[in-house]
Parts: structure tokens; C-alpha cells; sequence
């Protein structure tokens, strides 16, 4: 017979459950960026259930870490177990939708927020200190666009008329591709400034054949003057990077000079995530704080929609139109039209 057992009574307080619930969240976020990478939310779409044992084997994983992902994913309902059969769970459509968003969070910038703590002292806020993986960002942001902003942004192309199209801060160029897909008479240039993510855009182009119709540069997209294959286009977008043309005095003066140097521009499709002044934190959806966070380590403003629209004028830019995106949320398509001189 054992002997006589004692405990504490902490693990019932309401501040212990508190605890416990955000630790396992976090694994359970974790998971959710794991379950994409392994295949889960595919396999789920198209089957009703599938067997621990057997997909390890056929896809090669190690079976305990995929029972572990799997009982973590449970935790957000987003799967349920029996035994060895998973199958989806109350939230997995949910999941499957915002995927993109977690692991924008997790493999993005995950090894930001794991240096949280040193970067917020000024001492560690040198050299390379802005660690994020610009490929896993670019994929993520494929995702989200693909899932929550695609629909919009076709919507908002209806009726515009042009042959030369940009993106600026393209990502994986997918946005480019599928305009170039849209029209055959359509030619296109994108560009960023991450080595990771025009490999990503390089990649697509030579799966779909487009190397032709749509060319990626790697530079900066706040110095176009730099790169003659802007000079002919007539309607540009950008889609989650405008808050890089902050502060505000820099943007009005970047706006401005996209609107002067290229001279056959039309349209300007805008859409960015804007600073939410409007929930407190506990009411915030899901990407807003971890957006939020992530810019306020890298040093960089996030400016308001009133602020956003307090510069177009300025720049010379007349905004015709607004689109507002539920997810991610606080995220605006402004639709721009130069202002003649
Ligand atoms: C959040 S991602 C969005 C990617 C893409 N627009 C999309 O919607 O999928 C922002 C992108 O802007 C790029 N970027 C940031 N600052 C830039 C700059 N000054 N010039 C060019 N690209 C930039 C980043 O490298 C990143 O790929």
C-alpha cells in the first residue's frame, strides 16, 4: 500500500486555470502552424478521417510527435481522437481558414518574439536585431491573401483598364501571376526586398510559366526611380507592406513621387493593416496584437486609418474608394487615383 498523499490546493485557483489555458494555447498555436506544414487540414478536407499509425507511415513522420500535434489540436477543438482515428473537430474549418496567420506568427516571426525580451532593451536593439524568415512570411501571406482578400481585390480591379501592372512588397508574387493569368495581354513587375521571398515569387513563375509576362527584381521599394521596368506601368498595388513607407512625412513625400515618376500610372490599389484605436486588448481579433507587437519591436510605426487617409490629398493622390477587410482585421484597400498636376 502506498503511503499517505498530500498536495496544495493552487492548481485550483482561478489565476492557475488562467495560466494553464495560455500556456497550452501557445502550444496548441504552435500546432496549428505544425498541422499545415504535415498535411492535416489537407487531408481533412478531403476525407473524413485518417489513422496515426498509417499517415506517419505514408508521409514519413515520426509517429509520437504527430500523436503529440494532434492532442494539442484537440485542445482548440480544431481535430478530435479516438484512439487512432482523427477527425475534424468543431473549430477545424476555422483553422483551416486563419492558418496562414499562425504561421505567420509562429515561422515567420517566431524568432522575434523569442528574442522579445532582449530586443525591448535598447542595448539589444543593434546590428541584426530584426530577426524574421521572409520566406515562411511570404507563404503565410499567400495563404491569408488567397483564403480572406483575393475575392476583394479582384472586385476592386473590375472596370480598371491597364496593360503594365507592379506590386510593391510582392511576396511570393502570387498577386502578379494571377493578374498575368487574368489577361494574357497583361505584363507585370514586382519587387522586394527579401532575398527569401523572391525566391518563393521565382519558384511560382517557372511553375506556372510566367517568367516571361512577369518579372521580380529584389530592391527597395521606396527608390522605383532606381528601376526603369516601373516606368511604364499604369496601376500598381501593394497589399501589407505600406506601413514600411512610414513615418508619416516620408510616405507624403514616397506617394508623391510614385505619382511624378511614373507617368502612365492610373491606379493605385493600397491595402494595408492599419493601428486599431478602436478594442481594448481583450477584445482584439485574432493577427491584430501579434501584428501590432511585432512592428512595435522592429522600430516600425503603424499608422491609423485616419491617418492613412489624412495623406493621400497631400501626395496627390485622389482615394476613390475603400474596401474593409474583416480578416485580417483592420486591413483597408484604399483605391488611389492620381490627382492631374
Ligand atoms: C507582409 S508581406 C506581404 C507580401 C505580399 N504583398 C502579400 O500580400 O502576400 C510584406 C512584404 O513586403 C516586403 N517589404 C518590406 N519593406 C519593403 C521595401 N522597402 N521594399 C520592398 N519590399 C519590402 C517584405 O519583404 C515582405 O515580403
Amino acid at each position: 500500500m502506498s503511503g499517505a498523499i498530500t498536495g496544495d490546493t493552487t492548481g485550483n485557483t482561478t489565476d492557475y486555470k488562467k495560466s494553464a489555458e495560455l500556456f497550452n494555447s501557445t502550444i496548441a498555436t504552435w500546432a496549428v502552424s505544425a498541422a499545415w506544414d504535415i498535411g492535416i487540414f489537407e487531408v481533412l478536407d478531403g476525407a473524413d478521417a485518417f489513422d496515426i499509425p498509417a499517415y506517419a507511415a505514408q508521409k514519413k513522420l515520426h509517429e509520437p510527435s504527430l500523436r503529440a500535434t494532434v492532442r494539442a489540436l484537440t485542445y482548440a477543438e480544431v481535430v478530435e481522437v479516438d484512439g487512432d482515428r482523427v477527425t475534424r473537430g468543431a473549430t477545424f474549418g476555422e483553422f483551416s481558414r486563419s492558418k496562414g496567420l499562425f504561421q505567420w506568427l509562429t515561422k515567420g516571426y517566431g524568432s522575434l518574439f523569442q528574442r522579445m525580451g532582449e530586443v525591448t532593451y535598447t542595448a539589444g536593439r543593434t546590428g541584426d536585431f530584426i530577426r524574421r524568415d521572409s520566406t515562411a512570411v511570404s507563404i503565410a501571406c499567400r495563404d491569408v491573401n488567397e483564403v480572406f482578400m483575393d475575392e476583394a481585390f479582384f472586385g476592386a480591379l473590375d472596370g480598371l483598364e491597364f496593360s503594365v501592372a507592379a506590386d510593391l512588397g510582392c511576396g511570393s508574387g502570387e498577386r502578379l501571376v494571377q493578374l498575368a493569368k487574368r489577361d494574357p495581354s497583361v505584363r507585370c513587375v514586382g519587387i522586394d526586398i527579401a532575398k527569401g521571398a523572391i525566391e518563393v515569387g521565382e519558384k511560382a513563375l517557372a511553375e506556372n510559366g510566367m517568367q516571361h509576362r512577369v518579372k521580380l527584381i529584389q530592391g527597395d521599394a521606396r527608390k522605383l526611380s532606381q528601376y526603369p521596368e516601373f516606368a511604364d506601368v499604369e496601376l500598381m498595388t501593394s497589399y501589407l507592406m505600406g506601413h514600411d513607407f512610414w513615418p508619416r512625412e516620408d510616405c507624403v513625400a514616397l506617394l508623391r513621387s510614385i505619382r511624378t515618376e511614373l507617368p502612365n500610372l492610373k491606379y493605385f490599389l493600397l491595402a494595408d493593416t492599419h493601428r486599431d484605436i478602436t478594442n481594448s486588448v481583450t477584445e482584439l481579433p485574432v493577427f491584430t496584437l501579434g501584428f501590432e507587437t511585432a512592428h512595435a519591436l522592429m522600430g516600425q510605426y503603424i499608422p491609423t486609418h485616419a491617418e492613412w487617409e489624412s495623406v493621400f490629398e497631400e501626395a496627390g493622390w485622389k482615394c476613390t474608394k475603400q474596401h474593409v477587410y474583416s480578416t485580417p482585421s483592420s486591413t483597408v484597400i484604399f483605391q488611389l487615383e492620381p490627382v492631374s498636376a
